[in-house]
């Protein structure tokens, strides 16, 4: 079973974002280009996978029917989730091997530098910022920055969170070869504590029907 609204499923309300006023789009989606923008010029890898993870999470929202006026702020988040690497040297971005424990933390601390980036414009509505924070969350506590447990992590973020990790196992990157769609599906049946198992269940018919 899905948890779209046209299914009757009960979704706890704040797990979804606020509405965002349609006359507010158009101001934001241009402060979202202009962010991209200085994103291109700075990694271009980063770039390209935040248009493959838009592209999965836009996807995915379509087939859980989740209603346009809140289905916005998730997209909004989702072309905004790694915003943060442009705080994030790009020469550790592009290491192709040998990360140490450090630029690890480096790497890692781009969700909070997303969420400050997002805050200081003061254009988004909180709940966009704070989908970007915590796109590296685990439902079973394993992600980061705030090692968050189930529920207490945003709907938005959960969407974003499987697109992310799916898209970026079908990418080619200097750190890894893309993985064929079975390798994929096998990866995240390996890591299915990471993912509320509703979003998880609905994301593997999403895959089934998309790519299948
Ligand atoms: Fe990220
Ligand atoms: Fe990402």
């Amino acid at each position: 079973m899905g948890i779209g609204y046209n299914e009757g499923n009960h979704i706890p309300w704040r797990w979804l974002p606020v509405p965002v006023p349609a006359d507010k789009y158009p101001l934001l989606l241009e402060e979202t280009e202009r962010l991209l923008k200085k994103l291109e010029e700075h990694d271009l890898p980063s770039l390209i996978h935040t248009q493959d993870v838009a592209k999965v999470t836009k996807e995915f929202i379509r087939f859980l029917r989740l209603p346009r006026e809140t289905s916005m702020p998730i997209i909004l988040a989702a072309l905004l989730h790694d915003i943060g690497k442009l705080r994030v040297a790009s020469g550790i971005l592009q290491k192709p091997h040998g990360i140490d424990a450090i630029e690890q933390i480096l790497i890692q601390v781009h969700s909070n530098h997303g969420a400050s980036i997002i805050q200081e414009g003061g254009l988004f509505p909180p709940e966009v910022a704070e989908m970007v924070e915590q796109h590296h969350e685990h439902y079973d506590g394993s992600g980061y920055p705030g090692q968050l447990t189930g529920s207490s992590i945003t709907r938005g973020a959960q969407i974003i969170g499987i697109c992310d990790v799916f898209a970026m196992l079908r990418e080619d990157r200097v750190t890894q070869k893309a993985r064929t769609l079975a390798e994929a599906k096998e990866y995240l049946a390996k890591n299915k504590a990471w993912f509320a198992p509703d979003i998880y269940e609905s994301f593997l018919q999403y895959v089934a029907e998309n790519y299948g």
